[in-house]
This record gives structure tokens, sequence and C-alpha cells, in this order.
């Protein structure tokens, strides 16, 4: 059933179901397992995935767990980023989002994602 509720329990959800399906693609899933192990059951993964929780709670129910700079680390990956690379993190992003949430709250954090994809590419001045 999709949910037409944010909670954190739901974001954990997404977060987790987002990640089975990027560690499993051929063009970004390799960026994420060379630096975070393999198997999404390790300390390092279930810590991102805590983290990227807080994150998305954070911009959708205000919370407070999250107190981390988005942006900083994707700069040390910089030369592995593409506009291609972030195509493919939103369209996994975005399938998804419409697994675990109604049309309507699935529409808005694409929309969220794609902003801040959009900045992040700014920022690494990628085109
Ligand atoms: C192709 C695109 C992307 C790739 C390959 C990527 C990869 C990664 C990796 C490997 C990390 C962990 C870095 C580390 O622990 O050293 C990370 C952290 C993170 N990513 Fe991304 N990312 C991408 C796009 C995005 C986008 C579009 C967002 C937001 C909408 C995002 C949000 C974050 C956040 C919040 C963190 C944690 C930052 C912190 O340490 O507080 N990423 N990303």
């Amino acid at each position: 059933m999709l949910h037409n509720e944010i909670t954190k329990k739901n974001l954990k959800s997404l977060v987790l179901k987002f990640y089975a399906k990027v560690i499993k693609d051929d063009l970004i899933g390799p960026i994420f397992t060379d630096i975070l192990g393999k198997e999404l059951t390790n300390d390092t993964w279930k810590a991102h995935i805590q983290l990227l929780t807080d994150f998305w709670a954070s911009i959708a129910l205000g919370d407070f767990a999250y107190t981390g700079s988005p942006f900083a680390p994707h700069v040390a990956f910089r030369e592995r980023l593409s506009a291609q690379a972030f195509d493919r993190w939103l369209e996994l992003f975005s399938k998804t989002l419409h697994t675990i949430f109604e049309p309507a709250i699935a529409e808005l954090f694409h929309v969220r994602g794609r902003n801040i994809a959009g900045n992040f590419m700014r920022n690494l001045n990628i085109h």
C-alpha cells in the first residue's frame, strides 16, 4: 500500500529501497560500493542509511537529527560524477519514491531531489 503520510519510518523504507536499487546499478552502483562497501547490512552502510533518513526527515519533517554537510563529501569523487550519473540517481530515486508514497508526495520528493541534484551539479561544474 502506498503511503499518504511522511513519517521517519516511511523515509527509512524509502532510503533502504533506493540503495538496494543503487548498488545493483551498473553506472552509479560502483561509486557507492567502492566507498561504503558491497553489503547494505555492513556498519558503514547502516550509518549512511540512517544519515540519509535523517537528511530527508530534516527536509520533509523539520527533524533536527541531521547536522551534516550534504554537498561536501561529493567533492572527493567529483571525477566519477557526470550528468548521466545524476540522471540515473534521479531516475532510481523517482522509481523508488513511487513504490513507497502516493504520487503527490512522491512528486514533492522528486522535485526536491532534482533541485538538490541540480545544485550539486552546478557546484561541481557538471553540465
Ligand atoms: C550520482 C549522484 C550521487 C552519487 C554517486 C552520490 C554518492 C554519495 C556517496 C558515496 C556518499 C557517501 C560519502 C562518504 O560517506 O564519504 C554520499 C553522501 C551523501 N549524499 Fe550523495 N551521491 C549522489 C547524489 C546525491 C544527491 C542528488 C543528494 C541529495 C538529494 C545526495 C545526498 C547525500 C547526502 C545528504 C550525503 C551525506 C552527507 C554527509 O556526510 O552529511 N547525494 N553520496
